[in-house]
């Protein structure tokens, strides 16, 4: 999810942690209810629903403790945010779906009784983000909160107070921002001491060297030190081998994991699927979301390949296997003004998000 207005708010905060590698469990996530389905039909096609999300598993979300006594809220673990934002008892109806953090039942909770909205530019669904529709509604607070074992005292949190419809089916409670900026619950913990390095599987401050073989690529950030995003500069880009003077410019890319899809703008999106088949069409009544009928998808070869420049100043490659078609959903989405690839690219590797060293490290799993 990529946070569309910044909100910047830095409180100094006390943190007890033993400062060692920490590993917690990520589930991924399960086909929503109905609701969610509906409105994402790709194609005029008769294409049964459940299968946009069947198979899929592009959002990672694991348990956070928040509160004292602890109270356990689930978070999709976000390096497209900074703040960390989980429903509450004080949204109700519009949370129904999501287990809510009370804050009358904890000791350490400490309200800041400001308001503010959050609008998101891209989402958790494989849904094209229209208009402010992806909007959450949050009270400030500071509150103990612990990863794996890690504990902050007196971080930042915000409830979720209200929430727009398309958050109603998460799974999960929240989002924690894994921002390269050293703030929130994860700056705390660097201020601290711990390691800087941290990962969507997930393990925080540490590298766990059994979760893939060969070597680890590190590609540094564009600005170190002041980047809001992780991204990295890509030369070029090219679909089952071919290029052309559209995709082979240089682009900033953005690695968001609390976004499913691949966000291009318009006339590179379409210059991708032009490449792939031309009967990839425009699906009017979704804008921004292309489809073909479902049937057709396994015999597309769609191989998308994304050029970085390691640290050592050698390129090299991010897939995006043709197999992240094969589930009917819209792989890539029109989004004028910016690119980005979430859980469908990242999912193919194991990634290193390392804050002190500003940089981001890719091995093949
Ligand atoms: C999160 O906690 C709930 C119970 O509070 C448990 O059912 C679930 O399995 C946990 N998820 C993970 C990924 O550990
Ligand atoms: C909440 O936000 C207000 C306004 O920005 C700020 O003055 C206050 O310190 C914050 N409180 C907490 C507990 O975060
Ligand atoms: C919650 O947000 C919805 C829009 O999604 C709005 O219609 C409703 O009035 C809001 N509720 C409150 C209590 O602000
Ligand atoms: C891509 O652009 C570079 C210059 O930026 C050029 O050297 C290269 O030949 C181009 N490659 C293709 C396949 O067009």
């Amino acid at each position: 999810m990529l946070r569309l207005f910044s909100l910047c708010l830095l409180l100094p905060a006390w943190v007890s942690a033993q400062a060692t590698p920490q590993t917690i469990q990520l589930q991924s996530r399960v086909a929503p209810g109905a609701t969610a389905l509906k409105r994402r039909a790709l194609s005029p096609a008769n294409i049964p629903l459940a299968d946009y999300f069947m198979g899929t598993d592009l959002q990672w979300f694991g348990n956070i403790s928040v509160g004292t006594p602890p109270q356990t809220v689930s978070m999709v673990f976000d390096t497209g945010s900074a703040t960390l934002e989980f429903a509450s008892t004080l949204c109700g109806a519009p949370c129904s779906n999501q287990v809510q953090f009370d804050p009358t039942k904890s000791s350490t909770f400490v309200d800041g009784g400001h308001e503010q909205t959050l609008t998101f530019s891209t989402g958790a669904g494989v849904d094209p983000v229209v208009g402010d529709n992806w909007q959450l509604t949050l009270r400030n607070a500071t509150e103990t909160v612990s990863i794996g074992g890690l504990t902050v005292v007196g971080t930042e949190v915000f409830l979720v107070t209200n929430q727009t419809a398309p958050f109603a089916p998460d799974p999960f409670s929240g989002i924690q921002g894994l921002s390269p900026l050293v703030e929130s619950f994860f700056g705390d913990l660097i201020h601290q001491g711990l390691p800087s390095v941290g990962h969507a599987e997930m393990t925080v401050g540490g590298i766990d060297h059994s979760k893939f073989n060969g070597p680890l690529t590190y590609a540094s950030l564009p600005a170190p030190g002041v980047n809001d995003f992780w991204s990295l500069i890509s030369p070029t880009l090219s679909v089952n081998g071919k290029t052309n003077s559209l995709l082979n410019t240089t682009t900033e890319i953005i690695f968001d994991s609390g976004t499913s899809n691949v966000l291009f703008p318009t006339d590179v999106t379409e210059s991708i699927y032009a490449l792939i088949s031309p009967d990839i069409l425009p699906h009017a009544s979704e804008p921004g979301t292309y489809g073909i009928a479902c049937d057709r998808i396994p015999k597309l070869p769609a191989v998308i390949a994304i050029q970085f420049t390691a640290q050592d100043g050698s390129p090299f490659e991010l897939t995006i296997p043709s197999i992240e078609l094969s589930t009917c959903q819209t792989l890539i989405n029109a989004f004028d003004g910016l690119s980005l690839v979430g859980g469908s690219l990242l999912k193919h590797y194991y990634s290193v998000w390392d804050v002190g060293g500003q940089r981001i490290g890719f091995a093949a799993v």
